[in-house]
């Protein structure tokens, strides 16, 4: 029997009830018993902790967000020893072993605290699906659906105003929701972090279509994606967070007033923002969230630490955090040749 302790951290994403449901009811078949940390890793600095029952996590399947709450707190920030703080919290609630639920900076916390002895194994989530170590994220799937419902609504009104409609997806520095609702959509330009993109091209591409007799476009940028020769400029580096990270977004901006200037067609430019984020998982991400929640407690009560679950083709496995996070996961480029095929 184990007190474990559960955290969500990083931006919510839909499936992280789920997670957090599945440990729970996979744990308590055990007798083991859960501390939730609200806020990630605020929670845990402030002690501010919840028990998670099967009364408090009942009905949050399909619950979008998190019942914990999240935030970006890094509690190694401006040199703080986060490993101290973070054992005598756990040492207060008589914790075993902590699950944080998060992304590359969540999980980087979590490898810095295993380093350091403390238990913990990791789940991976984020709607950006860039991550090492899992083929996939929960989050994902329903981002790109609520993206592809969006393209799908924005085509009827592009068609009626012969306009070229410019979508701005997140995805932070991978292109996988704008590749995936961009093929899912039938986009007519896609352009990705991976590929930085050259502004007269994508123009020329828009003006040969269009001289082909078609009467509107549909171009997804993803928030990530820069031009190849720096003469647009984007927001990034305005504002950071406590792990360092530019918030992106505005690219899309930009491109609107490029396209329209250099074409004479009338442009209109979407930002999804957090919309992409927010609501009731799809059931794939209702799945493999439940998979991940399961596999952690089992990987915890074995006492299996420093590893992330992660899903390899159907296969849930687990995998070391260090070699998780070595590095991001981008765009497969094959998957980029296929969507192209389609810009017509
Ligand atoms: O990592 C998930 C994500 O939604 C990114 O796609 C996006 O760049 C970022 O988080 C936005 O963060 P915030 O919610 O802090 O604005």
């Amino acid at each position: 029997m184990a007190r474990i302790g559960v955290l969500t951290g990083g931006g919510d994403c839909p499936g992280l009830n789920a997670v957090i449901r599945a440990i729970v009811r996979r744990g308590l078949a055990d007798d083991h018993s859960f501390v939730g940390f609200r806020y990630g890793w605020a929670g845990v600095q402030a002690d501010e902790a919840i028990e998670l029952t099967m009364q408090s996590t009942a009905g949050i399947l399909p619950r979008g967000g998190t019942i914990l709450g999240t935030s970006r707190t890094n509690p190694y920030a401006d040199g703080a020893d986060g490993t101290a703080l973070v054992r005598d919290a756990l040492a207060r609630r008589e914790v075993d072993a902590l699950i944080p639920i998060g992304g590359e900076d969540t999980l980087g916390v979590g490898l810095r605290l295993h380093r350091d002895g403390i238990p913990i194994v990791g789940v991976p989530k984020t709607i950006d699906n860039d991550l090492g170590g899992t083929d996939v994220t929960f989050g994902f799937q329903t981002a790109v659906q609520i993206v592809t419902d969006a393209i799908d609504r924005l085509h009827t009104t592009a068609e009626s105003h012969n306009r070229v409609m410019v979508v701005e997806v997140m995805g932070r520095h991978a292109g996988w929701i704008a590749t995936h609702a961009g093929i899912a959509g039938g986009a007519d330009a896609i352009l990705v972090p991976e590929r930085p993109f050259d502004i007269e091209e994508v123009v020329a591409h828009l003006r040969r279509r269009h001289a082909r007799g078609r009467s509107f476009s549909i171009v997804v940028v993803a928030e990530g994606a820069t031009p190849r020769t720096g003469s647009l400029q984007t927001r990034e580096g305005t504002a950071t967070d406590a792990f360092g990270h530019a918030r992106l977004g505005g690219v899309g901006i930009l491109l609107e007033g490029e396209i329209e200037r250099r074409t004479g067609f009338e442009t209109r430019v979407t930002i999804l923002g957090h919309v992409q984020r927010g609501g009731t998982p799809v059931a794939y991400d209702r799945v493999l969230a439940t998979r991940f929640g399961v596999a952690a407690l089992d990987a915890v009560a074995a006492g299996r630490h420093g590893v992330m679950v992660g899903l390899h083709a159907t296969e849930i496995v687990e995998v070391a955090l260090e070699d998780a996070l070595r590095e991001p996961k981008l765009l497969d480029p094959q998957l980029y040749e296929t969507a192209e095929l389609f810009f017509g």
